[in-house]
């Protein structure tokens, strides 16, 4: 019998069987992908079906639709999304704005008027506003995935960064070198988490979006401590900062 079929699955070429009869009957269908069939399920008693799998998405929808929360309370988009996805995104978020809070202290202790380091002072306040948007970007995507954002309250930083041996400017980039590294620490573990509940678009979204540009900011402060190590103190940290001043990238 000759059929009519939804305009979704309505089809180019049409089946045959090798007697000539047309395959598609009232209960099966065929999905074309790329230039030929790649499947073609059926029930009928007179063909044998190819795959053995017909989708049929009014009844797979079903259990969805009844999972469709009602409470105004409850996010309507979550989805495969845990409890410990949801805290660890959250312990991210506090962990960015904390590591913002020490670089914003840096920035005020370098713009002192008797300090003075514009470009120290530039390049800790450029980290700073980076990692608030690093913040930021985790509180978009809690909310993406229906979690609810947590702020946590955050550690006061040092006020002063000057050190007997080291000067204010290499023990201040050390300083930022060792929180970059936590901060990586902490982006893998949220990986972690995000592996062991196999969620896969968390893993992605920080893998993305954050653990390149990690290794590139430990890079980067990297060599920027060992320049600091090697001009010394006076003269040389003048000289580092006004070549930061130029620059124009953040950690
Ligand atoms: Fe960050
Ligand atoms: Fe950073």
């Amino acid at each position: 019998m000759l059929l009519k079929v939804a305009p979704a699955f309505a089809l180019l070429n049409t089946p045959k069987s090798t007697n000539g009869e047309n395959l598609l009957t009232h209960k099966s269908f065929s999905a074309k992908s790329g230039n030929g069939f790649m499947v073609c399920a059926s029930k009928g008693t007179n063909h044998k079906p190819l795959t053995g799998v017909v989708f049929e998405p009014f009844e797979e929808l079903k259990k969805e639709f009844m999972l469709v929360p009602s409470l105004p309370q409850a996010s309507l988009a979550r989805q495969k999304y845990c409890d410990e996805s949801e805290a660890a995104i959250n312990e991210q978020i506090n962990v960015e704005y904390n590591v913002s809070y020490v670089y914003h202290a840096m920035y005020a202790y370098f713009d002192r008027d008797n300090v003075a380091l514009k470009g120290l002072a530039k390049f800790f306040k450029e980290s700073s506003a980076e990692e608030r948007e690093h913040a930021e970007k985790f509180m978009e995507y809690q909310n993406k995935r229906g979690g609810k954002v947590k702020l946590q309250s955050m550690l006061m930083p040092l006020t002063e960064f000057d050190h007997v041996e080291k000067g204010d400017a290499l023990y201040a980039m050390e300083l930022a070198l060792s929180l970059e590294k936590l901060t990586n620490e902490k982006l893998l573990n949220v990986h972690a988490v995000a592996s062991r509940n196999n969620d896969v678009q968390l893993a992605d979204f920080v893998e993305s979006e954050f653990l390149g540009e990690q290794v590139e900011a430990i890079k980067k402060i990297s060599e920027y401590v060992a320049q600091l190590r090697r001009v010394g103190q006076g003269h040389g940290v003048w000289h580092f900062d006004q070549m930061l001043l130029q620059e124009g990238a953040a950690a």
